[in-house]
């Protein structure tokens, strides 16, 4: 199973002092550097953590894979057509929402996201698209002519709070997304405890974690740099 790092966090951080460190580019190299497989940055209408510059300069200087998830908004996928990322998630955005807080509703959106694979099939991006674990949902996908290459599960609801009836649901959507030949990541809210779990659902062959990691990585580094602070105050 692969692990991509979502290194959004990173960039909240800096953007909360206005500063320019830390740096999402550095923590991209150090995730690498620790086994990423490859980084997710989310480029949000508001631009509240990762901003366009971040985008360009992850693509230019990683050597893996650059995962940009997007609202499927024309001014995304301009900027997505420019950057020329591995893949793109299309997630559903609201301005006031504190994180991707559900999956798309592919209800009604289905001529817009055929569009969207095509274009983007054109310029050689891979399309991924996050989608709740709901077989509803997922069933519209039969109805694409050219299907999304990744279907990325929101893991969301499972990992706030943790049921074996969601965990079945992620199983069992998991299996129709393979039935359909089409690769399945999942992602939110994973911690190390539910990383476990889920790497036991046949099919899913990549998570894409964030915001925990960027909390453990505190509690692993604050030691070392008080440490390193108090020996430069003291000396
Ligand atoms: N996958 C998608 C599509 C997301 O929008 C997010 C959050 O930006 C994640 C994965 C990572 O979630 P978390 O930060 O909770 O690990």
């Amino acid at each position: 199973m692969k692990l991509g790092v979502n290194i959004d966090h990173v960039a909240t951080l800096r953007n909360a002092r206005k500063t320019s460190y830390p740096d999402p580019l550095k923590a991209a190299e150090i995730a690498i550097d620790a086994g990423a497989d490859f980084i997710t940055v989310h480029l949000r209408e508001d631009r509240r953590h990762i901003r366009d510059e971040d985008v360009f300069n992850l693509k230019k200087n990683i050597k893996t894979e650059l995962n940009l998830e997007i609202a499927a908004t024309e001014e995304m996928l301009e900027i997505a057509k420019k950057v020329k990322p591995y893949s793109i998630c299309i997630v559903p955005e609201k301005r006031e929402e504190l994180t991707t807080e559900g999956g798309l509703d592919i209800t009604n959106m289905c001529n817009t996201l055929a569009n969207i694979i095509e274009e983007m099939y054109d310029v050689g991006i891979k399309v991924s698209l996050f989608i709740n674990p709901n077989i509803d949902q997922l069933k519209h996908l039969e109805k694409l002519k050219r299907k999304p290459d990744i279907i990325e599960i929101h893991t969301g609801g499972y990992c706030d709070n943790p049921s074996e009836e969601k965990f079945k649901l992620i199983t069992n959507a998991a299996e129709y997304i393979n039935k359909l030949k089409m690769e399945c990541h999942a992602g939110h809210g994973i911690t190390c405890t539910h990383a476990k779990r889920i790497k036991e659902i046949p099919h899913i062959s990549a998570l894409n974690i964030g915001h925990s990691l960027v909390s453990e990585a505190i509690f692993y580094g604050l030691h070392s740099v008080v440490k390193t602070m108090k020996m430069t105050v003291s000396s």
